[in-house]
């Protein structure tokens, strides 16, 4: 089945009507009943096609789930109980930081928040005066908190030599289960007290095996035991946690977004103080970023900041340093060959022309196990977008043409298998439908 755009696009509206709980949007139907916060960051554009103002509720219901310390934390939950770790597990509600009235995991998710503020405000601008002026208002009113959140990313989660933004828990990466994180895991030892759980991820996929493992499933919920051990402390989880990495991709959004942020600010009239440490901020991660390049395959790696070593995984974080810049250009030209080569999206036998999440050629590349091998439109967005922002047109409107192509059975697939284009995971993802919104109705 193959569906036409104005079909797509009127399926992918269904999508976020049908998902949509009023004032947030669930990352998928089944499988993620609450808002996630990245999730929440790409739903929000699409929902901006639909309703300018319901886009704004969206970003304003996870900004009311920020913390008092600035975190806005990866999950805010709805009252379905059909998910875990729900609430209870992770057990924040004693945490001073969390705001009165909302639940939230204890952790945090790529800061992708401020690409999707300035997205919305671009949107609306071409869409009416009224828009407009709710788009901006609501930029200045959000503004401050993500400032707070890009300075909370700063002084809790740089705390090497590298400079690159560290994770405390694989989820935070959104990456869960990529071979980036088996070498950081595989020295997290779940202890005999990790009290007993059932999984209930597995009862909405048809196959388990494109879920992670048990064994990983065990090494996620023991750092959740770590993290409530010390209330959430955010010093104290770096200080503790058996997980400490350098994520290398969440450091370019964090570079690029804090940059959109900055130049959102210039635009709206924000603190010019303000918008002089985000753009030092983002010099420094991008900095980070390039300085992790390796001298010769040319791709960006992760650092294991607890073991104090470099993580060469092939996988589609290697590309990094294209969204936000900073690589002289001769190697960022050579990373470009290699994202259009025959080890990426120019495998002869991917359906679509994008990179899966690990190269077809890597012995840890496994088709339809989540971030392990299989295609996902976000990710695709993501890039296109950058390519987008950093006047590289023909990239960018290939990106959108293939993501389409990919995307076009209408079943919007959380992610895909790369050879046969089967939607794997949950059907019906939020985020899926959404970047189809902006590739099939934005104007670029
Ligand atoms: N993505 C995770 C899950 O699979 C949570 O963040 O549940």
């Amino acid at each position: 089945m193959h569906f036409e755009p104005a079909r797509l696009v009127a399926r992918a509206t269904l999508v976020l009507r049908d998902n949509d709980t009023g004032s947030l949007v669930t990352a998928a139907p089944k499988l993620y009943p609450h808002m996630w916060s990245w999730d929440a960051a790409f739903i929000s554009i699409g929902l901006a096609y639909l309703d300018v103002n319901r886009a704004v509720t969206e970003l304003n219901t996870l900004l009311a789930a920020q913390w008092a310390d600035g975190m806005i934390p990866h999950i805010v939950f709805t009252d379905d109980s059909d998910y875990f770790p729900g609430p209870d597990r992770w057990g924040t509600g004693s945490a001073p930081q969390v705001p009165s009235g909302v639940r939230t995991s204890g952790i945090c998710q790529p800061p992708v928040h401020a690409i999707a503020l300035r997205r919305i405000v671009e949107i609306a601008r071409k869409t009416s005066q009224a828009d407009a002026e709710l788009a901006e208002r609501f930029a200045r009113h959000a503004w401050p908190a993500l400032y707070r959140w890009h300075r909370w990313i700063v002084r809790h989660r740089m705390p090497d030599a590298s400079g690159l933004v560290s994770i405390v828990h694989g989820w935070e990466s959104g990456m869960d289960n990529s071979p980036r994180w088996d070498e950081p895991y595989a020295a997290v030892v779940p202890g005999p007290d990790l009290p007993p759980y059932t999984r209930l991820d597995l009862l909405q996929v048809n196959d388990a095996s494109e879920r992670p493992s048990a064994e990983e499933y065990d090494r996620y919920l023991w750092l959740i035991e770590q993290m409530k051990r010390v209330n959430y402390h955010p010093d104290e989880v770096v200080r503790r946690s058996s997980f400490l990495v350098g994520d290398v991709f969440t450091t370019a959004v964090f570079a690029v977004a804090g940059d959109t942020l900055a130049g959102l600010g210039e635009d709206l009239g924000a603190d010019s103080g303000h918008i002089g440490e985000l753009r030092a901020w983002a010099a420094r991660a991008r900095e980070a970023v390039a300085g992790s390049v390796h001298p010769e395959t040319g791709m960006a790696r992760d650092r294991d900041i607890r073991h104090d070593r470099w993580l060469g995984t092939e996988s589609v974080a290697g590309f990094a340093p294209l969204l936000c810049g900073g690589l002289p250009a001769d190697v960022e030209k050579r990373l470009m060959s290699t994202l259009d080569g025959p080890d990426w999206s120019g495998n002869p036998h991917l359906l679509a022309a994008v990179p899966p999440s690990v190269s077809p050629s890597s012995p840890e590349f496994d088709a339809r196990c989540y971030w392990r091998g299989p295609q996902w439109p976000v990710l695709t967005w993501l890039f296109g977008w950058a390519f987008e922002q950093r006047d590289w047109p023909r990239h960018a409107s290939e990106f959108r043409a293939q993501g389409v192509h990919l995307v076009s059975d209408g079943s919007f697939g959380e992610y895909y298998e790369p050879f046969t284009g089967k939607p794997l995971g949950s059907t019906n993802q939020s985020w899926t439908a959404a970047v189809v919104l902006d590739w099939l109705c934005g104007v670029w």
